[in-house]
């Protein structure tokens, strides 16, 4: 068998040394021969050393510059390692060597996207689309981009068209269910949300969210839908609640506590903290400050303002339930949206209360009780919340109303409360 040959059966039986001697010796004889660097390449490539690949990969399309796959291989590695502008560079040269192959074009899009190139993610999606017009994938991700661009109507339109090929596309159906119910097409929405409910898809969502439009008062969101709610969100939180929806209730409840009490606090508990945008406002204030939260991805962003004593990953009840620490102040910025039943929180807060505790909370309204509202938060009515302070041990020293975030431009308005054990 000659050396080519041999070395090829090195390569495809997963033999990477003997297979790398063998390419030496044949371009040690021919050692411009582009099939050979880019068999070379490849083989690096197969073994996941993309550094050495990419180094053959250049070496190819200078030899060969019209060596598409070797553009293509160079776009795949520099997106791997995270380096787009080059990655587009690669893919646009693939693409004007091949122009009618839609995965190039598919790639160059995701890559136009992480480059922030929206339009231009767009126009290669067409591109696709017009190669293979029934590319469902191709749709998906054009209904992702206009969703990214809050285009709804565009991105209902695309996710329409996935779901018409494939009724079960389970990731389709939970984007149209989410832009209905933002774009306020109740009837559709509700039908999504109980097609995810059967087909069991992010069940705990579309079983909440079934709940919020058809009226039915849960006694609290789902803890799984919260974490996967506040992980995917946590990493644009702040930008987005504070920059984009005005959010300012931490800094407002900091407000309402210095015209009332002005000490230093020993110990404070920030329940569902969230990235700790209440650690910061509450800067100063107090000795010791421990966070708790659901969402291990809000969690890791305040633990990265290193503003916490400690962080702890659980629900606010079992949290209350096991801890042996008497607080001195109590804080909830916008959580008791997720929790309509107060009964027992209100019972805990007051077990784990110092001496003249301070207990500060936000809350959205309701015409009385607690209501789980038709966007999938509650609201408590005042006469609710005063209830539960008399009941539970606490006086109610303050309460004002507040905007606390917009939705759609307009301000959702609510309630800031001071208690006091
Ligand atoms: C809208 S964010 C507010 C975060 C923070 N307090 C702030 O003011 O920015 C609501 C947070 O409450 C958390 N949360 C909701 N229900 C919770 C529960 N039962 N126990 C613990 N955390 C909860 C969520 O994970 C989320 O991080």
């Amino acid at each position: 068998m000659d050396l080519f040959a041999q070395t090829q059966r090195y390569q495809q039986s997963g033999d990477f040394e003997q297979a790398l001697t063998g390419y030496q010796d044949l371009l040690a004889a021919d050692q411009d021969n582009p099939q050979l660097s880019y068999l070379v390449a490849l083989l690096f490539f197969e073994n996941g050393k993309l550094g050495e690949a990419a180094r053959w990969f250049t070496r190819v399309v200078s030899l060969a510059p019209e060596a598409a796959p070797a553009h293509y291989n160079l776009g795949v590695i520099f997106f791997e390692q995270g380096d787009y502008s080059r990655a587009a560079q690669a893919y646009e040269e693939a693409a004007r060597l091949c122009p009618e192959d839609g995965d190039i074009f598919f790639n160059l899009a995701l890559t136009r996207k992480k480059l922030g190139q929206f339009d231009k993610a767009f126009s290669c999606y067409q591109k696709v689309l017009a190669i293979t017009p029934d590319a469902e994938d191709v749709l998906y991700n054009l209904g992702v981009l206009c969703k990214d661009l809050h285009h709804h109507a565009d991105s209902i339109w695309f996710f329409e068209k996935v779901v018409e090929k494939n009724p079960d596309h389970a990731q389709a159906l939970n984007n149209l269910g989410y832009l209905y119910h933002m774009e306020r097409e109740v009837d559709k929405a509700i039908a999504i949300y109980r097609q995810l409910v059967v087909l069991d898809h992010n069940a705990c969502m579309a079983s909440h969210m079934l709940a919020a439009l058809t009226g039915t008062t849960t006694a609290a969101a789902p803890d799984a839908y919260i974490r996967a709610v506040f992980d995917s969100f946590s990493e644009h939180y702040d930008e987005s609640l504070v920059e984009k929806l005005g959010y300012t209730t931490p800094a407002q409840l900091r407000e309402l506590l210095a015209g009332r009490d002005s000490r230093r606090f020993p110990a404070t508990l920030d329940m569902g903290c969230g990235t700790g945008l209440s650690g910061e406002a509450f800067e100063g204030l107090t000795e010791k400050l421990i966070g708790l939260d659901l969402s291990p991805g809000m969690l890791e962003v305040a633990g990265k303002k290193r503003l916490y004593d400690s962080l702890h990953e659980t629900d606010i009840c079992s949290f209350l339930r096991a801890s042996r620490i008497s607080f001195d102040l109590f804080i909830a910025a916008d959580v008791f949206v997720y929790i309509g039943d107060l009964n027992e929180i209100f019972t805990l807060v007051k077990e784990r209360a110092a001496e003249g505790g301070i207990f500060l909370f936000s809350t959205e309204l309701a015409d009385q009780g607690f209501r789980l509202q038709p966007m999938g938060r509650y609201g408590h009515a005042e006469s609710y919340i005063r209830g539960l302070a008399r009941e539970s041990g606490f006086s109610v020293i303050k309460v004002v109303a507040a905007n606390i975030r917009k939705e759609k431009e307009e301000w959702i308005t609510g309630n800031l409360y001071m208690l006091r054990a």
